[in-house]
């Protein structure tokens, strides 16, 4: 397996090019099974789950052109998904398990073919994840939900009926099914309590422009109209909002300069906001963002995590480990997922001084982190630990970096341009 090597201490300084969404593009990618039309999608980002799910929706019977590498590799890559027909309607474990994300293709596919069989993801390194609420949703649009040998199996044989649908609670995924499924239900559909989240508006626009009828985009209550059928479109990824923050973070951690091309400020609002007050300067340029630490140390943060606008889950372990180097004490809480605090023990082997308790750490700054070998269970903790590194003293190795390309897209080679002494061992 490959692992990174880092020799911290050095600040970055230079220009890193922000890739599209992963979490924007897995959606938009399903959306393809709507329409017999085809949906070119552009900006998407080189990694293993966009590979994942192109595979799914090959195996439904999508047919995926591509345009692999853009000139330079910084302008992503372009996919032309083209669901004629869809020849099959089961989503494996064998890839559910791979990526939790499979379980978008199960709205699209109610909605156009009336039936389909997912595999149950079941539980990850960062909580139990059940998806519950995608199918007490789906059932108030009319389909028959059964659950049968680790495989959801669903059906609405008259197609899908328009509902008032209130969320529970907020669900990014459940929302984004529930809109696939009620651009083609029957009449009306309401979803209350709706994921904000910039990825799910993104979907609205994409299925918008699509044909879709959907009002109330950006706000917590979507209101669609069904339609007949969706047509084909063009459509252009948004900026991934989590690898401006990580970067913004890799900045500050190393006392470095960088600027983020392509990165949108109204998309890292309070990211932003938390690291203005942990002393870090933001500002806008010509073509994306400038990254600077503020003169002086950093200082300690509270952080509570919520659904958008709110701090976002998934930099909860990057702003970690700026605040395991930040002056003061910081109060860090993870109010989403039960069990996303899989990087403390490692930050702790790096010299960081973290305690926690029950949904809350408590990081005490150090002036300093040291070199170690580490080892984390999802995406964003790896990345954690990366930043960790590159600030530390002496050489870390980062072990299981497959996490890592599940969502940063060549992050070896955007650190190095900019100072970092990273490398990737292979085997
Ligand atoms: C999306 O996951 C993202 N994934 C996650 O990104 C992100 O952390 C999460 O939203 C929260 O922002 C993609 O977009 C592909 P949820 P999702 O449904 O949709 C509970 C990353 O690192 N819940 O909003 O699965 C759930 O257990 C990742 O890129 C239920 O109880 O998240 C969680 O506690 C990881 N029942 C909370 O709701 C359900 O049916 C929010 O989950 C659905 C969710």
């Amino acid at each position: 397996m490959d692992r990174i090597l880092i020799n911290g201490g050095t600040p970055l300084e230079g220009v890193i090019h922000i890739g599209g969404a992963k979490n924007a593009a897995l959606p938009l990618m399903a959306a393809s099974l709507l329409t017999g039309e085809t949906l070119e999608l552009s900006n998407l980002p080189h990694l293993v789950d966009i590979s994942t799910m192109a595979r799914l929706l090959a195996k439904l019977g999508v047919e995926v052109g591509m345009n692999a590498n853009a000139p330079g590799g910084h302008a992503g890559r372009t996919f032309a998904l083209t669901a004629k027909t869809v020849t099959h309607t089961t989503a494996p474990y064998e890839l559910v398990r791979r990526m939790r994300a499979s379980v978008l293709v199960l709205g699209p596919l109610l909605a156009r073919s009336h039936r389909a069989r997912v595999s149950l993801p079941g539980g990850c390194a960062i909580g139990t994840r059940p998806i519950d609420l995608h199918l007490k949703a789906l059932a108030q649009l009319g389909a028959d939900i059964k659950l049968s040998e680790g495989y959801v199996e669903a059906a609405a044989p008259g197609g899908l009926k328009g509902a008032h649908i209130v969320f529970p609670m907020v669900s990014v995924g459940g929302t984004e099914n529930l809109l696939m499924a009620a651009v083609l239900a029957k009449g009306k559909t309401v979803l209350a309590n709706a994921a904000r989240e910039p990825e799910v508006s993104d979907l609205a626009r994409c299925l918008s422009a699509m044909g879709a009828s959907i009002e109330g985009i950006g706000t917590d209550t979507l209101r669609i109209k069904g339609v007949e059928g969706l047509h084909g479109a063009n459509y252009a990824v948004i900026p991934d909002r989590i690898e401006t923050g990580t970067y913004a973070a890799a900045a500050a951690i190393t006392d470095g300069q960088l600027e983020l091309r392509g990165a949108r400020p109204e998309l890292i609002g309070t990211v932003a906001e938390t690291l203005t007050e942990a002393g870090v300067e933001i500002s806008e340029t010509p073509r994306g963002l400038g990254v600077a630490r503020r003169q002086g140390t950093l200082k300690g943060i509270d952080v509570m995590t919520e659904p958008f606008p709110g701090f976002p889950t998934d930099m909860q372990a990057q702003i970690m480990s700026l605040a395991a180097v930040a002056e003061g004490a910081s109060m860090i809480t993870e109010s989403i997922f039960e069990n996303r605090f899989m990087h403390v023990p490692e930050l702790c082997r790096m010299g960081a001084n973290i305690n926690v308790h029950g949904a809350s750490a408590i990081v005490r700054g150090v002036p300093g982190l040291a070199g170690a070998q580490v080892m984390a269970t999802d995406l964003r903790a790896s990345v954690s630990l990366v930043l960790a590194g590159l600030a530390a003293k002496g050489e870390t190795v980062i072990n299981r970096v497959y996490h890592l390309d599940r969502g940063y897209e060549r992050l070896e080679e955007k650190l190095s341009a900019c100072g970092a002494k990273i490398q990737r061992i292979k085997g």
